[in-house]
């Protein structure tokens, strides 16, 4: 069991909340995740550590209601428990000093993107970081990652904050006028696909932090597999992070897709069962 002690609404759809789990406080690293459960007959959600304390034995984790188990979680509440809070799970970044090191997150990715820029810049290298979202109200963190970064830089589609445009284009610059020696990009598949495409002509060294859907987590059901550089990887145990130059995204996309039928249909029995209670309270 771990027990929520801290919980934030940080936009539309997007919340924070800050568990008890000491043991996997004690262990984290950037770059690895958890996978929990809410109850028995929950499915197991895979979600990046966004922050730990070992002092206080806590962890971080931020998430998007995309679907029941994650509008689920966000129905729990300060004081709460999550019945299984596994980790830290996947393979850690390498945490050296690499010179000039470019941090990208786009949406909700930008929570996972925060401790792999703030263990990189702890190592003594020059963060540059470019934050993306929709628009100006899905934006969360900037405070946080100006912290960790030399440089911050931030986009939103719509131009209602920051810079307008896509966090590729203010990538494309920054690669035209200065030396970048790694480029680490966190958020939807898509951008991930393209950051990797401006890099490549660079030549510059690029990881991405992957989110095909998972099991079991642990290796055993081969649900996450991915192909790298034409090689059939397993995310939970050879990643989460992989180098963008050489995975098959196209792939990790159609394979995104493939229970999105029933998906919809555990959604709407759920939204339907909820109404029903809210309902029966009414009365
Ligand atoms: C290593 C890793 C780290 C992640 N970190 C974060 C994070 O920090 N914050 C965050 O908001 N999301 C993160 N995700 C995605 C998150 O796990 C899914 O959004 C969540 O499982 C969706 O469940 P659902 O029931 O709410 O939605 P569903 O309606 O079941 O699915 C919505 C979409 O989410 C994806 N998805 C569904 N089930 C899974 C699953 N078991 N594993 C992975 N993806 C799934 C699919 O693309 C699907 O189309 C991460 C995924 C992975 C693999
Ligand atoms: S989630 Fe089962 S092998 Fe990775």
């Amino acid at each position: 069991m771990a027990k929520i002690v801290h919980k934030e609404v940080l936009a539309p759809q997007i919340k924070l909340m800050v568990v008890e789990a000491p043991w996997v406080a004690q262990k984290a690293k950037a770059g690895q995740f958890v996978v929990l459960r809410i109850h028995e007959r929950g499915e197991r959600v895979p979600l990046t550590i966004a922050d730990f304390d070992p002092s206080q034995g806590t962890v971080t984790i931020i998430f998007q209601e995309v679907g029941k188990s994650t509008m689920l979680l966000g129905t729990l509440e300060e004081g709460d428990e999550i019945l299984d809070f596994v980790g830290p799970l996947g393979k850690e970044i390498e945490e050296r000093n690499f010179g000039h090191v470019v941090c990208i997150g786009g949406g909700v990715g930008i929570a996972p993107t925060y401790p792999k820029a703030k263990a990189l810049k702890e190592k003594g290298n020059f963060v540059t970081s470019i934050i993306g979202a929709r628009t100006k109200t899905m934006l969360f963190w900037e405070e946080k990652m100006q912290e960790v970064s030399d440089v911050l830089l931030v986009t939103t589609d719509d131009g209602t904050y920051g810079e307008k445009g896509f966090v590729t284009h203010v990538l494309e610059r920054v690669l035209q006028k200065e030396k970048v020696d790694l480029v680490i990009a966190v958020g939807p598949v898509i951008m991930m696909k393209m950051v990797s495409m401006v890099t490549k002509p660079h030549g510059v060294k690029t990881l991405v932090s992957l989110n095909p859907i998972m099991v079991d987590g642990t290796g055993m059901c081969g649900c996450c597999r991915v192909t790298v550089d034409g090689k059939c990887k397993f995310t939970c145990v050879d990643g989460p992070v992989f180098d963008g130059h050489s995975v098959n995204f196209d792939e990790l996309m159609a394979r995104q897709r493939i229970y999105l039928e029933e998906e919809q249909r555990a959604l709407d029995l759920w939204l339907t069962e909820q109404a029903k209670e809210e309902a029966f309270r009414v009365v």
